[in-house]
């Protein structure tokens, strides 16, 4: 998708298709109420286009509700589409992404290849509406059906972000480059999610980040099984142990030039690249979306993308641990006992719960390579997925200092984390009569006992632990992203990583 960013009026812009916004500027409630659906610009000539649907009542300027309108009369465009973003006292800047994403999902199936997006004359910061569209749009643009024969290439060809001419410029413009790093990364990670498991296995991942490495300027090593032996990772090769394909252990190197000290923050993934359950097997209902396991190490290969593109003044290692776990005369069994790389011995109670056994020895990796400050991704739990459904991702995190970063990285990301506790009660629930600990705590606290124990690993370095379960993978197409995987974390991570 081509972009471009310009300050022209819009009633002068030729394009197959202008889309503007519109609020809901009604404030009293009661049946009384109806909507007042106002356009959020004050072009003259857009106005007048749109004034007769807005004055017909059909059209309510509701969250991503569209309508549209063929040869607008005094305008250059060709369609004028209207897209809604509900109630106007509540429009915040992350609904231009969704609004961006609805006009291009419009556009799309529509056989439509260009449209200018124009944003709200609002009272919105500028440079951060210019991201948001633009990430929007990108966001919008992705569909997963890549091995249709039929699939034509639908893309938008050309993206136009049309900004208010009293806009501040270099705001918009510097949001406007920011929005197609980001969005570009979020689909470079959604590209990997979508992979089946007989394409993308360990050692194609590895392949993947590689390539992607060396084209943004990143440091890329990808190590297997051998490397996983010297480095005594034996809760990691225990889950890969009972797979033909072999584990890779991936890093990505962002050593922006001229900084040698202060923090060197640690990016680890889980990269499971299909979930059996091993000799635990899953039950077969659903057990194909357990490709999307790996959606933690591809949201880290995602968030590096975008480190290398937007450069950040602070160092930072990617590591994502990717294998596949599978059932096999060779796989391990519940009841193992292994040694993880810091030395702890691990009860396995349940081959299924193998997403922190990687992480485990990721993480004490990025410490020895001299992280201080960790975060991790993982589709983790069904349990994370119980207690907060499909809306918000969990997160844990062992220091207050660190985790107030992240919260703040979420008002820029506009993603959806809830923290969720840690605590004693919940690390009784995982000690183990045979060893140091156990890889599951039972029934219940699902997601805080896996998140218990990968702190045993983090140990005192600040570490944050997100479990996307729930929201790696989106159930059912919406106006503005397709159904499939969504990329969540991608955007949080790196605004986390900007806030040292
Ligand atoms: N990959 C799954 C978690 C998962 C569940 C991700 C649903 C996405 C959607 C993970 O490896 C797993 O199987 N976890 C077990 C842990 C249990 C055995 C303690 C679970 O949640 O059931
Ligand atoms: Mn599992
Ligand atoms: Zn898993």
């Amino acid at each position: 998708m081509r972009t471009e960013l310009t300050f022209a009026p819009l009633a002068g812009i030729e394009t197959e298709l202008l889309a503007v916004v519109a609020a809901d500027t009604q404030t009293a409630k009661g049946p009384e109420a109806k909507p007042q659906p106002v356009l959020l610009t004050s072009d003259p000539a857009v106005l007048a286009a749109a004034a007769a649907v807005l004055a017909s009542g059909e059209y309510k300027a509701g969250a991503n509700e569209t309508v549209l309108l063929h040869a607008p009369a005094g305008l250059a465009a060709k369609r004028l589409l209207i897209v809604g973003l509900g109630k106007q006292a509540k429009v915040a800047v992350h609904a231009m992404r969704s609004a961006a994403g609805t006009a291009v999902r419009y556009t799309k199936p529509r056989g439509i290849r260009e449209l200018v997006f124009a944003l709200p004359e609002a009272e919105l910061a500028a440079g951060a509406s210019a991201r948001a569209a633009v990430e929007g749009a990108f966001v919008g643009d992705f569909d997963p059906d890549t091995y249709r024969s039929d699939r034509k290439d639908l893309s938008v060809q050309s993206f136009v972000l049309a900004s208010a001419a009293g806009a501040d410029r270099a705001a918009t413009e510097a949001g406007f480059a920011e929005g197609i790093a980001i969005g570009e990364s979020q689909n470079f990670t959604r590209t990997l999610v979508n992979e089946p498991g007989n394409k993308l296995t360990p050692t194609v991942l590895g392949q993947r980040a590689a390539e992607m490495a060396a084209e943004v300027g990143l440091k890329a090593e990808v190590f297997s099984t051998d490397k996983l032996h010297e480095l005594k990772m034996g809760a990691f090769w225990s889950v890969s142990q009972g797979s033909v394909e072999p584990p890779a252990l991936i890093v990505l190197r962002y050593e922006p030039e001229g900084v040698t000290d202060g923090p060197l923050l640690g990016l680890v993934g889980k990269g499971i690249t299909f979930d059996t359950g091993g000799i635990s097997l899953k039950p077969g209902d659903n057990m194909e979306k357990m490709k999307y396991d790996m959606a933690g190490g591809a949201a880290m290969i995602g968030a590096m993308r975008a480190i290398a593109l937007l450069k950040p003044r602070v160092r930072v290692i990617g590591i994502v641990c990717a294998a596949e776990n599978m059932p096999d005369g060779k796989a391990y069994k519940p009841g193992d006992v292994v040694t993880a790389m810091s030395g702890k011995t691990i009860d396995v109670i349940n081959t299924d719960a193998e997403g922190r056994l990687v992480l485990a020895d990721g993480l004490t990796y990025a410490k020895q390579l001299g992280c201080t400050h960790l975060i991790d991704a993982a589709t983790l739990t069904g349990a994370c997925v119980v207690a907060l459904g499909m809306t918000n991702a969990g997160a844990f995190s062992n220091d207050d200092e660190t985790y107030a970063r992240f919260e703040g990285a979420l008002a820029t990301s506009g993603e959806k984390f809830w923290r969720l506790p840690l605590g004693e009660e919940y690390a009784e629930q995982i000690k183990s009569d045979i060893g140091d600990i156990k890889n599951t705590g039972g029934r219940w606290g699902g997601a805080s006992t896996a998140a218990e124990f990968l702190k045993v690993f983090a140990e005192e370095t600040p570490w944050i632990h997100l479990d996307i379960a729930g929201l790696a993978w989106v159930e059912e197409n919406r106006p503005y992203i397709a159904k499939g995987p969504s990329g969540v974390a991608v955007r949080s991570i790196l605004e986390w990583v900007r806030s040292y």
